[in-house]
C-alpha cells in the first residue's frame, strides 16, 4: 500500500539534474557533461562506476559509495577536496581526476588522497602540477600500479616522487617540462614495465639501466645519444620509442634484450658531416666515420646489435646517404625496415666489399626482411646484389625517387658480382624474376616507358605507378601479371589511350586511371573481376556499354567525375543505375550537351531529358556499324520525304519550317554522329 506512494516521493525528491543521470545496470551510473556543480546527492549504495566527468564540479565532499570501485571526475572544474572525500570508497581502484584544477590547495587536498589505500590506477593529468605538488599527492598511494601525470608542469623525476608507490607498473609523463631524471628514480620499482616520458625536456640518455621495463617511450625530446653501459645484464626492454629527437648516432641499446621494435623517426642519425654536438659525443664516438654502418671499425661497437631479436626499425626523415647492403647483417631477424625520407642514393654494395670478396664475393643473403619502404629518396637504382639480398622481400616502396627501369635488351647481372656490367646495366633496375615480391610502388620516378615483360616473373599483387607523367605502356609491358595483379594504379600519369596497353587481367579487383587523358575504357577491363574502378578525370565521353556489362557483374563502386560526357550518350549510367551500383561522385558529375555552336553542361543527377535523338542509349560501341546504318537510312528517308514535299505539297515559306524544326530536333546531340546527321540535313537543303 505504501510503496508507490513512496516511490513517488522518491522521484520528486531527486535533484532535478540526476534524473538526465542514466544507469547502465543496477551498479553503473553515468552522468556525464550535465553541467552537473555538485555530485548528485541521492545516489544508489550499490554503485559500483560512477562517471561525472565533464561537469563543474568544483569541490568534493564525502562520497558514501562503501562499493565503489571507479569513479570519473575528470574535466570538472576540482580544486578543493576535503579530506574525508576519499575516506569511505574502500574499494576504490580507479580514480580519474584528470583536467582539474588540481595545482590549487595542494597540502589540504592532498590528505583526502591518503585514504586512498586501496588505489591501483590514478589519473591526474592536465592539472597544473608541479614536481612538489605531486609528491604531496603520491605520499601515502601505497597500493598504485598505473600513474598517469601526463600534460601538468613536472621539471624533473626523483627519488622521492616514487617512494611511496612501490608497486608501479606502468608510469606515463608524457607532455611535462622533464629535462632531469635524478639516478635510482625507479630503483625501487621492481614491477615497472612501461614507462612512457615522450614529449619531455631531456637531451640524453646516459646510463640507461631500467632492466624490467618492456616498453619506453622517449619521443619527441632532444636526445641527442642513448648509452647504455656495457654489461651482460638482461634487458626486458621490447619496445623502444626515440623518435623525434636529436640523434646523431644510432642508439647503443643494451647488449642483451629483447628489443623487437625499434622507432628512430626524424632523428639525425646518418650524417656526421655536420652540426655534430659539441658534447661528449666526440669523445664518445671518437672512432666514428662517415657512415655509422659502413666501417670496421664500428663492428666493434655495433657488433652487439646482432643479437637483437629486431622485427620493425623505422629510421624513417633520417640523414642517410647510403645504406650498404651489408648493414643487415647487424639485424638479422629485421622484418621491416623504413628508410623513407633520407638522402639515399643508392642501396648498394660497398666497394670494399667487392675487393675482399676476392673473385668470387660471397653475396650474403638476409632472409628475414620482408618489408622495405625507400620512399622519398634519390634513388636511381638498385644494385644488382640487391634483391638477392634481400630474397623474401614482399613489399618495396619506392615511391618518389629516380628508379631507372632496364629497357629489354639491359638485364642487370643478377650473380652478385657487380664488376661484370656495364655502365648501362648498372644505371638501370630490373624488376623480372623477384618471385617473392608481391607489393612494388613506384610512384613518382619520372618512368616514361614500360617495355614488354616488365615484371615478368614477378608475381606482384599490388603495383602503383601513379604519377609517372606521360608514360608510356608498351604492348606487353604488364605481361605475366595476368594471374596475380589485384591491385594496379595509373592516376596521375597524363596518359592517352595510345599509351596505355592491358593485358587481360584474371584477378584485378581495383583499377585506378584517374587523372588521365583516357577516352575509351580498354576492353580488357571486361576480362577483370573488378570492383572499383576509378575514372576521374579523364576525356571520357561515353563509357562502352558492352564493357560496363561486363564489369557490373563484380563492380560494387565507381567514380566517373572529371570527365566530359555526353548527355545523349549516357545509357551506359541505365546499366550502372539498373543495378544500383555505388557512384560516390556521382552527385558532382556532370555532362554535355551541344546547343547550336555552345555546348552547355549539366548534373547527371539534375538532367532533364534534353537528347530527342536519344537512339544511343540502345547503343554500345560494338554497334557503331548498326548506328552508321540508322544515320544513312534517316538520312535516305529524309531526303526521299524532303524530295516528295517539295515536288508535291509546299511553296517557298512552309520549306523553311520544315528546315529550322529538323534542325531543332537534332540540336542537342554533341558526338560525332549526331553532327554528322545535322551536316548531311543542312547539305541537303543547300542541294535543294
Ligand atoms: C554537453 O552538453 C551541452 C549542453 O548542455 C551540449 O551543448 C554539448 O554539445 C555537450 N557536449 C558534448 C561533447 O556532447
Ligand atoms: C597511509 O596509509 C596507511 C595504510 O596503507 C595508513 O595506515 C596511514 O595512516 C596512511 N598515512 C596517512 C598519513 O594518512
Ligand atoms: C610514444 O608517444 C608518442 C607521443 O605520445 C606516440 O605518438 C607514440 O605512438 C608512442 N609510441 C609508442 C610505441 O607507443
Ligand atoms: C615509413 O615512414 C613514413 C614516414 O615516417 C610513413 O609515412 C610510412 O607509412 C612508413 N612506411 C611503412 C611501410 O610503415
Ligand atoms: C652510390 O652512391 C654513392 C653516393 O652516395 C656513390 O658514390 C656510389 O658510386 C654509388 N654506388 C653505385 C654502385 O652507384
Ligand atoms: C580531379 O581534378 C580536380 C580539379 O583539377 C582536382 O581537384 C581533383 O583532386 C582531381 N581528382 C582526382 C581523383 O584526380
Ligand atoms: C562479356 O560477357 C559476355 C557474357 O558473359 C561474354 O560472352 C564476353 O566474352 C565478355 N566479354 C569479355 C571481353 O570478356
Ligand atoms: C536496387 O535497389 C532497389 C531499391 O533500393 C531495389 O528495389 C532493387 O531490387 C535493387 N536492384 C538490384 C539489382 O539490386
Ligand atoms: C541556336 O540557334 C538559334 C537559331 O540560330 C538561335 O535562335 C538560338 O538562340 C541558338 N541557341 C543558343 C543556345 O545559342
Ligand atoms: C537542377 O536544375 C534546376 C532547374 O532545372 C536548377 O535550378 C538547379 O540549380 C539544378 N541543380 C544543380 C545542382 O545544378
Amino acid at each position: 500500500m505504501f510503496g508507490p506512494v513512496f516511490l513517488g516521493f522518491l522521484i520528486i525528491q531527486w535533484p532535478q539534474s540526476l534524473r538526465s543521470c542514466q544507469m547502465f545496470s543496477s551498479q553503473e551510473m553515468s552522468c556525464w557533461n550535465l553541467s552537473l556543480s555538485a555530485v548528485p546527492t541521492e545516489l544508489h549504495p550499490r554503485l559500483s562506476r560512477l562517471d561525472l566527468s565533464n561537469n563543474l564540479i568544483g569541490e568534493l565532499g564525502v562520497v558514501s559509495l562503501g562499493l565503489l570501485e571507479t569513479l570519473d571526475i575528470s574535466h570538472n572544474q576540482l580544486h578543493v577536496i576535503q579530506e574525508g572525500a576519499f575516506s569511505k570508497l574502500t574499494k576504490l581502484h580507479t580514480l580519474n581526476l584528470a583536467r582539474n584544477f588540481l595545482y590549487r590547495n595542494v597540502i589540504d587536498n592532498s590528505q583526502a588522497f591518503h585514504f586512498l589505500y586501496t588505489l591501483k590506477t590514478l589519473d591526474i593529468s592536465f592539472n597544473g602540477l608541479e614536481d612538489r605538488d605531486v609528491e604531496h599527492y603520491l605520499s601515502n598511494t601505497s597500493s598504485l600500479e598505473h600513474l598517469t601525470l601526463a600534460g601538468n608542469v613536472l621539471t624533473r623525476l626523483t627519488r622521492k616522487l616514487f617512494t611511496a608507490s612501490r608497486h608501479l607498473r606502468s608510469i606515463n609523463v608524457e607532455n611535462n617540462l622533464i629535462s632531469e631524471i635524478q639516478k635510482e628514480t625507479f630503483d625501487t620499482l621492481k614491477g615497472l614495465t612501461r614507462l612512457n616520458l615522450a614529449g619531455n625536456n631531456l637531451v640524453s640518455i646516459c646510463d640507461f639501466n631500467l632492466y624490467h621495463i618492456k616498453k619506453l617511450n622517449l619521443s619527441r625530446n632532444f636526445i641527442e645519444f642513448f648509452i647504455t653501459p656495457e654489461n651482460e645484464e638482461l634487458y626486458e626492454l621490447e619496445i623502444l620509442d626515440l623518435s623525434h629527437n636529436k640523434l646523431i648516432f644510432f642508439p647503443m641499446v643494451p647488449k642483451r634484450n629483447h628489443l623487437k621494435y625499434l622507432n628512430l623517426q626524424n632523428n639525425k642519425i646518418g650524417d656526421f658531416e655536420n652540426n655534430i654536438s659539441p658534447l661528449n659525443a666526440n669523445s664518445l664516438y671518437r672512432q666514428m666515420n662517415l657512415n655509422v654502418f659502413e666501417t670496421e671499425s664500428n663492428n666493434g661497437m655495433y657488433s652487439y646489435l646482432k643479437r637483437m631479436p629486431l622485427t620493425d626499425l623505422d629510421l624513417s626523415y633520417n640523414k642517410f646517404t647510403s645504406f650498404p647492403l651489408k648493414a643487415f647483417k647487424y639485424f638479422p631477424s629485421l622484418k621491416s625496415l623504413n628508410l623513407s625520407n633520407n638522402c639515399l642514393m643508392n642501396i648498394s654494395d660497398t666497394e670494399s666489399e667487392v675487393e675482399q670478396g676476392e673473385g668470387h664475393p660471397q653475396q650474403k643473403v638476409f632472409p628475414s626482411l620482408r618489408s622495405l619502404d625507400l620512399q622519398d629518396n634519390q634513388i636511381q637504382h638498385l644494385s644488382p646484389g640487391f634483391f638477392h639480398t634481400l630474397p623474401n622481400m614482399e613489399e618495396l616502396v619506392l615511391k618518389k625517387n629516380f628508379v631507372r627501369i632496364c629497357s629489354p635488351g639491359v638485364q642487370p647481372d643478377t650473380s652478385g658480382s657487380i664488376r661484370d656490367g656495364g655502365p648501362s646495366s648498372t644505371q638501370c633496375t630490373s624488376f623480372r624474376g623477384h618471385r617473392n615480391l608481391r607489393h612494388l610502388d613506384l610512384q613518382e620516378n619520372g618512368i616514361k616507358v614500360l617495355f614488354p615483360h616488365t615484371f615478368e616473373l614477378t608475381p606482384l599483387a599490388s603495383l602503383d605507378l601513379s604519377g609517372n607523367e606521360e608514360m608510356t605502356v608498351v604492348r606487353e609491358a604488364l605481361y605475366g601479371l595476368q594471374n596475380t595483379l589485384r591491385f594496379l594504379s595509373f592516376r596521375s600519369n597524363r596518359m592517352s589511350n595510345s599509351e596505355l596497353s592491358l593485358p587481360c587481367f584474371n584477378s584485378l579487383k581495383k583499377l585506378d586511371v584517374a587523372d588521365n587523358t583516357l577516352d575509351v575504357l580498354p576492353r580488357t577491363l571486361a576480362c577483370s573481376p573488378l570492383r572499383e574502378l576509378d575514372l576521374r578525370n579523364n576525356s571520357f565521353t561515353h563509357l562502352e556499354e558492352t564493357v560496363i556489362k561486363n564489369l557490373s557483374l563484380h563492380l560494387n563502386t565507381i567514380y566517373i567525375s572529371g570527365n566530359s560526357f555526353n548527355c545523349c550518350t549516357a545509357g551506359w549510367l541505365k546499366v550502372l543505375r539498373a543495378v544500383n551500383m555505388t557512384i560516390p561522385d556521382l552527385h558532382s558529375a556532370k555532362c554535355f550537351i551541344r546547343l547550336n555552336q555552345s555546348v552547355s553542361e549539366e548534373f547527371f543527377t539534375n538532367q532533364s531529358n534534353q537528347c530527342p535523338l536519344y537512339v544511343n542509349t540502345e547503343v554500345g560501341g560494338t554497334d557503331l556499324v548498326n548506328l552508321m546504318l540508322i544515320i544513312i537510312i534517316t538520312v535516305i528517308f529524309l531526303i526521299v520525304v524532303a524530295l516528295f514535299v517539295k515536288r508535291f505539297v509546299l511553296d517557298k515559306s512552309s520549306q523553311v519550317t520544315f528546315r529550322s524544326n529538323k534542325v531543332a530536333s537534332c540540336q542537342y546531340c554533341y558526338d560525332d554522329q549526331c553532327s554528322a546527321t545535322v551536316a548531311k540535313i543542312s547539305s541537303f537543303e543547300t542541294v535543294k
